[in-house]
């Protein structure tokens, strides 16, 4: 009897607090829930260890997350595949439940090498497939990271081997620009059905993000927070946490102005990725399906667009597939 009314308190308890994003249908029918967890830990704070992560994406799934974003290169496909384990052993989801996404790092662009590149990438996960394959960048460079003139299409052509041997649920780029997805979308039968790319209140993307949302391609958006949260440059164009616009906001609808910018992204249709390793916060940041933001203040969090960007890759600029102008 006590035991029956612990269960029934914990069950009580995990409803209570998990909130739960709606799903978008990708291209290729497969659906992707529009809010995830980042694991990526290099572009904010430096000092998270890796076990952090491992706690940060089962705090994740108990607060209702559904999908995770890591990639090759963060060096954290163990503990996000740990956490994910852990959650699946503490009875809170399947693996058929939750959306993992992880990505193909710049020296494994050669056609046969992004089947293997993926391979080791679930091994890492312990998983044996992954929800969402991307090309990190449209750039290939040699391991010791100078560059290679590799074509992206044959990269390609390696990411659609990856979904026909089933590896592979879904497969697409990110840091791509307009030109790069019309070129993919021109020379093969498979369209990405992602295209993951900085969004958020100083970088607002307009017109790449209705390119890729009128060919049925999903956004997700990386570095949400923009210069909201702290990147050490005190030079960088607002809206930071304390800003009155967002804060006017944010004591309109009782959420916090971290979760007015999430809310936006969802609002143009985009799929934040936001990335703690704070219980409270990692609540807080799915917390945001309960209010609605009207067309006026969508367009007045759009007007700080300075199209500056968190994630500078300047030093690729002489990279014949460079996706930026500057
Ligand atoms: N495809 C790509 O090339 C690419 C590039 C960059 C990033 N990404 C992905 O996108 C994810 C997110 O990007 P990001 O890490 O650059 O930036 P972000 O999610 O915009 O910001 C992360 C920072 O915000 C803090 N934070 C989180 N929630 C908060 C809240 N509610 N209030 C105040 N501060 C909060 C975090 O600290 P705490 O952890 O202490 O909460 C951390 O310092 C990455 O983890 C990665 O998965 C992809
Ligand atoms: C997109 O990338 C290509 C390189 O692949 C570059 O030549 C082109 O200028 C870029 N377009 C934009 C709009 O930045």
């Amino acid at each position: 009897m006590i035991r029956l009314v612990l269960c029934l308190f914990y069950f009580g308890f995990n409803v209570a607090l998990a909130v739960q994003a709606p799903c978008i249908e990708l291209n290729d029918g497969n659906k992707i829930p529009s809010l995830a967890l980042g694991t990526g830990r290099g572009t904010a704070k430096e000092s998270d260890s890796l076990d952090d992560v491992r706690k940060a994406v089962l705090w994740a799934i108990e607060a209702g997350y559904r999908h995770i974003d890591t990639a090759a290169v963060y060096g954290d496909e163990e503990q996000v595949g740990q956490g994910i384990a852990d959650a699946i052993a503490k009875g809170i989801v399947t693996r058929d439940q939750v959306f993992v996404t992880t990505k193909l790092w710049n020296d494994k662009h050669a056609r046969d090498k992004v089947v293997p590149a993926l391979r080791e990438s679930l091994s890492r996960l312990g998983l044996d497939y992954i929800d969402l394959f991307l090309i990190h960048f449209p750039v290939a460079t040699k391991d010791d990271g100078s560059y290679e003139n590799i074509d992206y299409l044959e990269t390609w052509n390696g990411m659609e081997e990856a979904r026909y041997l089933g590896l592979a649920r879904s497969i697409g780029v990110s840091n791509f620009n307009a030109s790069q997805i019309d070129r993919i979308v021109a020379n093969s039968p498979v369209r990405p059905a992602v295209n993951e790319i900085e969004v958020n209140p100083t970088l607002t993307q307009e017109p790449l993000v209705y390119h890729c949302l009128s060919l049925g391609i999903a956004v997700m958006s990386y570095s949400p927070f923009g210069f909201l949260v702290s990147r050490d440059r005190p030079d960088a164009p607002p809206p930071r946490y304390d800003d009155p616009t967002l804060a006017a906001l944010a004591a309109k609808y009782g959420k916090t102005p971290g979760q007015i910018v999430l809310r936006y992204l969802i609002e143009r249709g985009l799929i934040p990725i936001p990335k703690s390793t704070n219980q409270k916060r990692i609540a807080e940041n799915i917390n945001v399906f309960d209010f609605q933001l009207t067309r006026e203040e969508i367009a007045s969090i759009s007007r700080f667009n300075a199209n500056t960007r968190v994630i500078d890759i300047s030093h690729w600029k002489d990279h014949p597939y460079y996706p930026h102008q500057s």
